[in-house]
């Protein structure tokens, strides 16, 4: 459906750009600075429960962060940025990046590796919060979003008869305590300044009420707000398993897997951004964003480029704050929202071109 948008437009791309990626190009004048708008396209193993009459057909998969109107916003300042564009006006070029893949951390690192960014000056993107009423936004200086790591844990004892543990080495056990072990990192070895969540998500072993098995597997997710603090995890998290497996007479492997930096907006670009959303909707219907641990990839793009990313509210005009989260089977989002989320990003993208061409 990109693809035919942006053939009714004329606007030239490239596909399969890391994996399903679409990375299309509005070329003003040649040798100008280029800045990129990014979309992300993907849905969620979610069954959709809104009852809406344009609800997902496909079981199973709903689109419940609203990436498609992420996508739906980008072609629309497409459009807009395509019509100021007549006989090529722009001081230089914008890049459009509609990104797969999101959810799993993997779409922008692909479309990086497929040259997506090659080229590009700054980069500007949104999410929509259905949290805060459509037509507000909401910006944060600095770090807007946490690091997403994943662990894998895997623990092996000795199976044998769950009434004669003294001929066993019991790995449930064991997973019981280093489970118990990795919040202390939180509590008592990190500063209550650095927000960090360490949560294990899923435990499996065994099958029989009266067996102690031989194996223990468990996976978690790991957040941060603080580069330093991320980088400082895999040693922590890898010495309490080893130790405390020792301490068990478990044999103990981790696997710890960095997904996704902190995602910091950059200065001046923030700035930049905050000054033209202030020009369109005014300063009072901006605020300032709470910082979450929430992950995004766009954090990836941002390690390398310059650029600002913020939120964009979604939400009904009245109760916003009691609206259906991001993820949640009910989520729905306030359409009104859409002119704006292609009006910010379009008018973002002008300006700064503008600006970087002198
Ligand atoms: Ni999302």
């Amino acid at each position: 459906m990109v693809m035919r948008e942006l053939d009714r437009l004329g606007i030239p791309y490239r596909s399969g750009v890391g994996g399903h990626g679409i990375v299309a190009e509005i070329v003003g004048s040649g040798s100008g600075p280029v800045v990129a708008l990014r979309a992300d396209m993907d849905a969620l193993p979610i069954e959709e429960e809104t009852g809406l009459d344009y609800a997902s057909e496909r079981p199973g998969l709903m689109h419940a962060c609203g990436h498609d109107a992420h996508t739906a916003m980008l072609l629309g300042a497409a459009e807009l940025l395509h019509a100021i564009n007549d006989q090529h006006a722009l001081p230089g070029s914008v890049r459009l990046l509609f990104q797969p893949a999101e959810e799993i951390n993997a779409g922008a690192k692909a479309m990086m590796k497929d040259g997506a960014l090659d080229g590009v000056d700054e980069l500007y993107g949104l999410h929509n919060l259905p949290t805060l009423s459509a037509g507000k936004v909401a910006t944060r200086q600095g770090p807007l979003m946490g690091s997403v790591d994943r662990i894998e844990i895997t623990l092996e004892g000795r199976g044998g008869h769950g009434a004669i543990p003294d001929q066993t080495i019991d790995p449930i056990v064991c997973a019981a305590a280093i489970i118990q072990s990795l919040q202390s990192i939180v509590s008592r070895e990190l500063s209550p300044f650095d927000p960090v969540v360490v949560t294990i998500g899923s435990l499996s072993s065994g099958h029989a009420n009266n067996v102690i098995p031989q194996y223990a597997k468990m996976t978690g997710t790991v957040r941060t707000f603080n580069p330093v603090v991320q980088a400082e995890l895999p040693e922590r998290i890898e010495r309490i398993v080893h130790h405390i497996a020792e301490g068990h007479r478990c044999k103990a492997r981790l696997d710890y897997i960095a997904q996704v930096p902190v995602l910091v907006n950059h200065a001046e670009q923030n700035r930049a951004a905050e000054a033209v959303i202030d020009g369109l909707i005014g300063k009072e219907a901006r605020e300032e964003a709470r910082p979450t641990l929430a992950g995004e990839d766009f954090s990836v793009f941002l390690r390398e480029t310059p650029g600002c990313f913020f939120w964009l509210g979604s939400g009904p005009a009245e109760n916003a704050e009691s609206a259906y989260g991001l993820h949640h089977p009910k989520f729905t989002l306030n359409e009104q929202c859409l002119p704006l989320g292609a009006a910010l990003l379009a008018e973002i993208a002008a300006q700064r071109l503008s600006a970087l061409s002198g």
